[in-house]
């Protein structure tokens, strides 16, 4: 029987792993290790600090995947709150991808004129703003499915989970189909004037699925080794490469770890991170797990309520760092500029990200650059999805009953 890898395994393989895939001198020095608030690049992408808005699902589209005013003043918080980049919530490519309601779409032309509103209102506050694209494939909900005759797709026909259903096994024209949505949600982007696009390969959402052998039982070229489950990212990249040029940023977001019976480990998400590496992916946020991860591990966890319950995911990213010549974002429970900070100048990361902090108090690393640094005042409570699931828009419940006890007084 094969040993489960421990935590200290992983990090053991990706020290090897170090010494073999990094070529010339090693960037990770310390003395070249950045501060939080220094300016960055990504790709072509220059970036005023280190700071990065996690993408957040805003539950603020209308119920066709349309950009709404509600979006913009969401994006627009945030962008004013003084991070350098923006990762928006992911947008669905296809009409039968989308697994939240009130989830933008990205499927066709006529949501260009509020997907460039959206660009617009980040960039007039001067930060930088990249598009999450995702399709949910068997993780999608079919009351949520936006034309007619769309069919629940999985890469297997498998369940995403006990309790959902069995989707259809995709035939390759169907994978074709969704690599071409891909790559036209990509050129949307570039043409809305977006900086880049981030690939959602993390959380069990489709790209996940299609890595990660607990949900790819396939038996074709898309199937088996890593090799050939990677493929459909590979062809992904292709396609907007070679429709944007090799300049245009794709970010990925990958799980290290999925978590789940026959899932992704470390060892085969570093190689996964080799070939989006080779593939001239511009940075991997290293994120793990999904809602239906063991163990109790969850891609948001709750009760970080202390300094040492953050940076959950740190050691991935670490791991990640130390083999893949690529830039590294981090993600996961960071809540403290001392966190953020120690992350860099460990070589953890090269970016950090936040997504919850950002919900509570969108003007949080304005306050810490300004000297107030308190640390966030998110207790991960999750409670910020109850609005969203509303079609009112994601915002944290604390601040809501704070201002209702408020208004009772
Ligand atoms: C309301 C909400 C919506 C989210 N939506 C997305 C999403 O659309 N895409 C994604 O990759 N992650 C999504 N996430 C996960 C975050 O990007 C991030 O990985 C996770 O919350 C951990 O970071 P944090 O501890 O700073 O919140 C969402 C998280 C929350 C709380
Ligand atoms: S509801 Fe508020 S405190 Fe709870 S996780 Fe969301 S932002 Fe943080």
């Amino acid at each position: 029987m094969t040993k489960k890898p421990s935590r200290r395994d992983f990090l053991k393989t990706g020290m090897a792993a170090s010494a073999i895939l990094m070529v010339g001198p090693q960037t990770t020095m310390a003395a070249q290790r950045p501060k939080p608030f220094e300016k960055g690049s990504i790709g072509s992408l220059e970036l005023a600090n280190r700071f990065i808005k996690s993408s957040t699902w805003s539950g603020t589209a209308d119920k066709k995947g349309y950009v709404t005013d509600l979006t913009l003043k969401f994006h627009s918080e945030v962008a004013k709150g003084g991070v350098g980049l923006i990762l928006t919530g992911n947008q669905i490519v296809m009409t039968n991808g989308m697994s939240s309601p009130y989830s933008i779409c990205n499927c066709d032309d006529n949501q260009a004129e509020g997907l460039k509103r959206l660009a617009d209102c980040v960039h007039r506050q001067g930060c930088k703003v990249v598009v999450q694209l995702s399709h949910s494939l068997a993780r999608s909900n079919p009351k949520l499915f936006l034309a007619e005759g769309d069919e629940l797709w999985g890469v297997s026909a498998a369940p995403y989970s006990p309790d959902s259903p069995v989707p259809k096994e995709m035939t390759k024209k169907e994978i074709a189909s969704l690599v071409d949505a891909f790559t036209a949600a990509a050129v949307r982007s570039q043409k809305c004037g977006f900086d880049g696009v981030m690939l959602h390969g993390a959380h069990g959402y489709g790209l996940n699925q299609f890595l990660s052998p607990a949900w790819n039982r396939r038996g074709d070229s898309y199937g088996g080794s890593v090799q050939n489950r990677y493929r459909v990212v590979g062809e992904i990249m292709e396609g907007i490469k070679g429709n944007l040029g090799p300049d245009f940023p794709i970010l990925f977001k990958l799980s290290a770890q999925d978590f789940v019976n026959g899932g992704i480990e470390p060892p085969e998400a570093l190689e996964i991170a080799q070939r989006l590496r080779d593939s001239g992916i511009a940075a991997i946020q290293v994120s793990a797990c999904s809602p239906v991860s063991k163990e109790d591990k969850h891609c948001f966890k709750d009760e970080i309520l202390e300094e040492k319950d953050e940076g959950y995911l740190l050691d991935f990213s670490q791991y990640m760092k130390d083999s893949v010549k690529a830039p590294i974002i981090a993600v996961g429970g960071i809540r403290s500029l001392s966190t953020a900070e120690g992350a860099l100048k460990d070589g953890k990361a090269d970016y950090i990200s936040m997504a919850r902090p950002l919900i509570r108090e969108p003007n949080l690393i304005n306050q810490w650059k300004s000297g107030n640094v308190a640390r966030a005042k998110c207790i991960s409570c999750n409670g910020c999805f109850e609005t969203g699931l509303q079609g009112l828009g994601i915002s944290c419940r604390i601040e809501r009953m704070l201002k209702e006890n408020k208004a009772a007084s």
